[in-house]
């Protein structure tokens, strides 16, 4: 009998982070596992520990944090990357080690210059490596979407008679039609002669856009869980988007024979919260969480809807937490009101200090700002966070501009305690406030992006700022919010710059 529970694992940490640009910090990983938590994933899959210390570090934290669901570290089918997943897990209510190996022809013998035998070997090496360790392990034949049926059959056999308890079939390229992968996760469960003993997982890419519905069409050949991210983040394309693939499975109950425990009333929370670090927009007509998800624009279906709800509806929007945003907090709401109102929106203060600093930002934008909403407020925190411990600093601004006159900026800095004033002219104050920036600090670095978006609505409400910048090839993405849009491009820029101190020599788990 197949269970009827869909097992949600995310990757938000790991693969999430590996699209270009997503980098964490160990705070805000921290912040995005509780908020995970809330939601009520099975699994969160926190990094990859063998990458760097601030991975380890990082996957440490997590797993000091979380108290319900199982926190899982990757690894290569390697002993000393076993060894250091299993550290970084010591600290783990219920620990998972997942390893991994190519199995594609093109990988094994381009990649891993590795006969299939090897392969095999090595990957049942690693399984019973890890259990040593913990019970709880996870074995993916990386690019099973290319690798060949009869070698996958042979490899999954032998890693589940080592102990694998999952094993998980990627389809790392994005390459697979979901009628395919579908049968591909048919033939892999009915072939298999020890196939019960193991749960079967899947990982989409979604380079063709059919992430969401390639693992959709594996849960209904008899996968049980699913491997995704809040909105969809992830190397290249991204991942499979775990709201829709949540979604989808809830509303048509009609065809699934199974269902996830998540909380979905948290979904837009956790969107907000990983766009919010990782500077990741999320598009207006995105399924569930974009903006328009739920706004209808035409006469005939906002009549519809008026008359009855289900004309031109297949989710409520409160379903998954939006019409949660109300205004809560004004001018004379005080420190107790303003720190549980964080604590519901999944924002948690490790200290006071934390705390009365992201309350002195929220008593200065009451004081410009009437409403405050629970999107300003999160936007405030991310603010807060994102300033903590930095090197350079903004400490004060002023721009000018006038028809027919060149825009004017000036600004003071401080470095490492050092305060230097510049001005700068540009083509706007957005641009003479950069360049005022750049001739203090002489970076380097190149502004790829730069967006800005309103939080709420009104000509008082806060801009969110977010800039891309690159060097070398590596990115970094910077974050501001402030109710003058000039002071959230200059905490943007400058947000970005401080993560330049702290980069950190990485290795790729799948090179
Ligand atoms: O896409 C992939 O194959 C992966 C594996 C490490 C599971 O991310
Ligand atoms: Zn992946």
């Amino acid at each position: 009998m197949m269970s009827d529970k869909l097992i949600i694992f995310d990757t938000t940490l790991r693969d999430g982070e590996q699209s270009p640009g997503a980098s964490m910090t160990k705070d805000e990983k921290v912040r995005i596992a509780l908020a995970l938590e809330k939601l009520r994933v099975d699994v969160i899959e926190a990094g990859f520990p063998a990458a760097s210390l601030g991975d380890f570090t990082a996957v440490e934290a997590v797993a000091k944090a979380i108290k319900t669901a199982t926190v899982c570290a990757l690894s290569r089918a390697l002993q000393k990357d076993i060894d250091q997943a299993a550290a970084a897990l010591k600290m783990a209510e219920r620990a998972r080690i997942h390893t991994f190996i190519a199995t594609s022809p093109i990988h094994m013998e381009k990649k891993l210059r590795m006969t299939p035998n090897d392969v095999v070997a090595q990957a049942v090496f690693a399984v019973k490596h890890a259990r040593q360790y913990t019970d709880d392990v996870e074995f993916s034949p990386e690019d099973a979407g290319r690798s060949e049926l009869d070698f996958l059959c042979r490899i999954l056999e032998a890693v589940i008679a080592a102990g694998a308890k999952t094993v998980n079939i990627p389809d790392t390229v994005g390459y697979n039609l979901p009628h395919q992968f579908g049968g591909l996760i048919h033939n892999l469960i009915h072939r298999i002669p020890n196939a019960d003993q193991a749960i079967f997982s899947v990982h989409c890419h979604n380079d063709l856009g059919l992430a969401v519905a390639n693992s959709l069409a594996a849960v209904q050949n008899g996968a049980r869980q699913v491997e995704c991210t809040i909105n969809g983040l992830g190397e290249r394309a991204g991942n499979a988007s775990l709201e829709e693939v949540v979604m989808a499975v809830r509303t048509r109950q009609d065809i699934f024979t199974c269902n996830t425990q998540i909380d979905s009333t948290q979904i837009l929370t956790a969107s907000r919260l990983v766009s919010n670090i990782t500077g990741f927009a999320v598009q207006p007509n995105k399924a569930i969480v974009g903006e328009n998800a739920f706004a209808h624009e035409s006469g005939i279906h906002q009549d519809g809807v008026l008359k009855h709800r289900e004309t031109y509806e297949i989710m409520r929007a409160e379903e998954v937490g939006w019409g949660a945003n109300r205004m809560v907090l004004g001018k004379h709401s005080g420190r107790n009101a303003f720190r549980d109102r964080l604590k519901t929106l999944g924002c948690v203060f490790n200290s006071d200090e934390d705390l009365n600093a992201a309350f002195a930002r929220f008593k200065d934008l009451a004081d410009k700002k009437h409403e405050i909403y629970d999107d300003d407020l999160q936007a405030l925190v991310s603010d807060t966070f994102a300033t903590e411990n930095e090197r350079i600093r903004l400490v004060h601004l002023k721009g000018e501009t006038e028809t027919g006159e060149q825009p004017h900026a000036e600004i003071t800095l401080s470095v490492d305690g050092q305060e230097t004033t510049v001005d700068a002219t540009g083509s706007g104050l957005v641009d003479a406030t950069y360049k005022a920036i750049e001739a203090i600090i002489n970076s380097g670095w190149h502004l790829q992006i730069y967006s800005v978006k309103n939080v709420t609505n009104g000509t008082d409400a806060q801009g969110e700022v977010n800039v891309r910048l690159d060097k070398n090839g590596i990115i970094l993405t910077g974050h501001g919010a402030d109710t003058d849009i000039i002071k959230a491009s200059a905490k943007a820029y400058v947000n970005a710059l401080n993560k330049t101190f702290n980069l950190e020599q990485r290795t790729h788990p799948q090179v």
